[in-house]
């Protein structure tokens, strides 16, 4: 597995700080690594790409919460003229505008030998240390972690791509429709993607297994009007019934478990099949099984909590992708992958 960072990444800056990081795996973090080495191995990586002992220099834009006023500004002015100066004189512009490691308080960990690393540095002093520089943004945070919960699992094996395109959003539960969910955001995203196939308002037919509140389905239904959407739940709560009234003539509740539900739908027939019912790695795998026939050529198959904890849905994802030697598109939470032309017999 390739744990090194996307040459494009664009620092954009978004602050990150423990509470994003809690929220990242949905378990403190400081817990997921001490007990797993290769997120502790992601996190020092990511580390040792900021920062260059050799340098002397951390990587990142040296305006955080220390530098006001007019040495503020200087420095964002030398890191924005930089690339249009000499080279030479760009160089030492930009070496200015960037923090010494030292500065970082980044050097207890920059001195200690790689591989002493998990030994001897504690995980809250990355974190404490990572909470400094600030400027790694949750998508840099999201490669390494997601890389790291597939390394643990699957080394070298499954290839997988984090796309911008279908990166976005928050955690918990859809409020309102400017505030989506990481799924919703995911879910969204790939339904306009499947859309722009189609004729303008065509129906988008969509398959959620797992209601729960309906909460991703009110926030999907009411972004995107041609969208129909099947829900498969054994247990629908009265909430549900209630948020889904107003889209009554764009909703089909099916009341039965999942693999009861997908007998009865055609094959070939839905554009999206968003798996979040039961978690485990044996329902994961039957939910693909079961629903893999029902969608299109060029559909999509999703999963919800692609994430550290839930080992059952990481391992089931990441098989399939393996056995159809495809590539496993992941977002904050979700797996998807496409269907192609050969099917997935
Ligand atoms: C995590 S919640 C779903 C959350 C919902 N998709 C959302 O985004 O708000 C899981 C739901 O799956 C349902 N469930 C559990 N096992 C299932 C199965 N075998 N088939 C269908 N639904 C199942 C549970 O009753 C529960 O409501």
């Amino acid at each position: 597995m390739d744990l090194r960072l996307d040459p494009s990444f664009n620092f954009n800056c978004t602050s990150i700080f423990r509470e994003d990081l809690v929220l990242l795996g949905y378990l403190p973090l400081t817990t997921l690594c001490s007990e797993h080495t290769a997120v502790n191995l992601a996190i020092v990586s990511m580390m040792f790409s900021f920062c260059s002992r050799e340098d002397g220099f951390c990587d990142v834009p040296a305006v955080g919460r220390e530098f006001r006023g007019l040495k503020a500004r200087l420095v964002r002015v030398l890191g924005k003229v930089a690339p249009r100066l000499p080279a030479k004189l760009g160089r030492l512009a930009a070496l200015a505008s960037r923090r010494s490691w030292r500065e970082s308080r980044c050097e207890e960990i920059m001195e200690v030998p790689r591989a002493e690393i998990f030994t001897h540095i504690p995980v809250a002093n990355l974190f404490e240390c990572m909470r400094k520089l600030k400027d790694a943004s949750f998508y840099h945070w999201q490669i390494l972690l997601h890389g790291a919960i597939l390394l643990r699992s699957f080394p070298s094996t499954v290839r997988w791509t984090l796309p911008r395109a279908f990166f976005g959003g928050h955690a918990g539960e859809d409020a309102e429709e400017e505030a989506r969910t990481y799924r919703s955001f995911a879910l969204l995203a790939l339904l306009q993607h499947l859309a722009l196939e189609k004729a303008p308002l065509a129906p988008l037919v969509a398959v959620e297994i797992g209601v729960s509140w309906a909460s991703t389905s009110r926030a999907l239904l009411r972004a995107l009007p041609s969208l129909h959407l099947i829900l498969v739940e054994p247990e629908i709560q009265a909430i549900a019934r209630t948020r889904m009234l107003e889209f009554q003539d764009r909703v089909t509740w099916v009341n039965e478990m999942s693999r009861e539900a997908a007998a009865k739908v055609e094959d070939q027939s839905v554009d999206l099949v968003f798996i979040d019912g039961d978690h485990s790695y044996e329902a994961v795998i039957e939910d693909i099984r079961a629903w893999r026939r029902k969608l299109r050529v060029g559909g999509v198959l999703v999963g919800h909590d692609f994430t550290a904890p839930q080992r059952g849905v990481v391992r089931a994802a990441a098989e399939f992708a393996l056995r159809v030697n495809a590539t496993l598109g992941l977002s904050p939470d979700c797996w998807w992958l496409f269907k192609p032309k050969s099917g997935w017999e």
